[in-house]
């Protein structure tokens, strides 16, 4: 389904729009234009792709009002459902489940996932994560000096931890991983699509062996559990794993370049880091704020309600920009630092709300444990070429980087 060129009635028009989201040209920072956007109220207006104009919130009172309010949807079946790149069009072909369900459906299928996912779960994991962390450096050491980050060392951690988690083989890692990219980064719907389709027949294949022939994950534990017992059908559960498997590695293989990069680029902070690494716990909550790799959180209003001193009509977009949100002013006291020091639990980077990330406490595992262990093991760890030879990935997608060589 395609809004292309619609520009919604309700929405007052005015002198031309700005565009949402933009390219950044500094991986760890919005891209400067959004200032202009920040600086208009907390709830501005902005124009997708697609001409179509949508509301931004850039406020953090209002990000968290608007995350807490039943009166906006996150169903891509909705018409108005806001599409913010050609790609995601491929989104409204399928009912994505969590994040594309309202409740009572979307507290249904949380609470089946909960439990696996708590603190309790995920830190009885920590050995585990530790174990294959370890493992990458170990090869990655060995090979060097020189390595490109992403290949030997983002990816593989949160892929290994989530294909663990899930019951899902490792060694289809290839496979899964070039499929998710093409989710994030396809310009077109098709090639959207066609990667969605071969993940969901893939995984499908998967679940019916594993009903044949049980094995160990939550997958297993999901079939035994709930399909067996009719409290979820066999493609929402497909959907579910597909769900899991991309959004569990594609976000912390992100945050770990990424935030690897932010640390290089900033001596003074991975030095306090390296000489306290007790600090690690909130150095993890001030990147999560100050990169916010999913800037761009989408709802559409089935009711109408103010915001931000601005009335919002049934039927409008409206999107929050992480980034901007969590580098508010009133949230944040000179938000544009990155500073390891300060008490950044309270930003939107995992969302907020009743869709706040259900992997937030496995992603802040992960994340401890891959950036403690690579301060410490590898102390002289440097680029290998210029910051601004590093690629970047575009705007309209999870912020991250196509590759990080470094050395040592
Ligand atoms: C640093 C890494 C991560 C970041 C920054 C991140 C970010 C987010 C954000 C912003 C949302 C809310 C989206 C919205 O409200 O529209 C979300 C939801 C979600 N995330 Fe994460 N995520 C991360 C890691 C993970 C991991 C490791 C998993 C593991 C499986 C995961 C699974 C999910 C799921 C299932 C949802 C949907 C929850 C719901 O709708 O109830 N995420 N994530």
């Amino acid at each position: 389904m395609t809004d292309t060129g619609r520009v919604h009635a309700t929405l007052p028009s005015g002198p031309p729009t700005p565009s949402f989201p933009r390219d950044r040209t500094c991986p760890y920072r919005p891209p400067e234009s959004y200032d202009a956007l920040a600086a208009d109220g907390p709830v501005t207006r902005v124009a997708l792709y697609n001409g179509r104009v949508v509301w931004l919130v850039t406020g953090h009172a209002e990000a968290r009002a608007l995350l807490t309010d039943p009166r906006v949807s996150t169903s891509r079946q909705n018409p108005d459902f806001p599409m913010v790149a050609p790609r995601t069009e491929s989104q409204s072909t399928v009912v994505l489940p969590l994040l594309g369900v309202d409740d009572p459906e979307h507290a249904r299928q949380r609470r089946m996932l909960i439990p696996r996912f708590g603190l309790k779960r995920v830190n009885a994991m920590r050995p585990q994560i530790q174990a294959v962390v370890d493992r990458l450096l170990d090869a990655m050491l060995d090979a060097g000096p020189g390595a490109d980050l992403v290949p030997a060392y983002s990816l593989p951690v949160p892929s290994t931890v989530i294909c663990s988690l899930l019951g899902v083989p490792y060694a289809d890692h290839d496979f899964f991983e070039s499929r998710s990219r093409r989710l994030f980064l396809a310009r077109t719907a098709a090639a959207s699509t066609g990667a969605l389709d071969e993940l969901r027949d893939y995984l499908r294949g998967l679940i019916a062996r594993k009903e044949a022939e049980p094995g160990e994950g939550l997958l297993d534990e999901l079939i035994a559990e709930r399909l067996a017992e009719g409290e979820v059908d066999r493609e929402e559960l497909v959907m579910m794993a597909v769900l899991l498997l991309v959004a569990g590695h594609e976000t912390t293989s992100n945050m770990i370049s990424l935030g690897t990069y932010t640390l290089l680029e900033h001596p003074q902070e991975l030095a306090a880091l390296r000489a306290d690494p007790a600090l690690m716990p909130g150095a993890v909550e001030e990147l999560l704020r100050f990169l916010s790799i999913a800037d761009g959180l989408v709802r559409v209003a089935v009711e109408d309600f103010d915001l931000g001193g601005r009335t919002v009509r049934a039927g409008d977009g409206v999107m929050i920009s992480t980034s901007v949100v969590n580098r508010d002013t009133a949230a944040y006291d000179h938000p544009e630092d990155l500073d390891v020091h300060r008490s950044a639990r309270h930003h939107v980077a995992f969302g907020y709300g009743v869709h706040q990330c259900l992997g937030q406490n496995l992603a802040r595992a992960e994340l401890e444990i891959a950036l403690t262990t690579l301060v410490r093991r590898v102390p002289t760890l440097r680029l290998a070429v210029p910051p601004g030879e590093v690629p970047v990935k575009p705007g309209d997608t999870l912020q991250g980087l196509f590759a990080l060589p470094v050395t040592w």
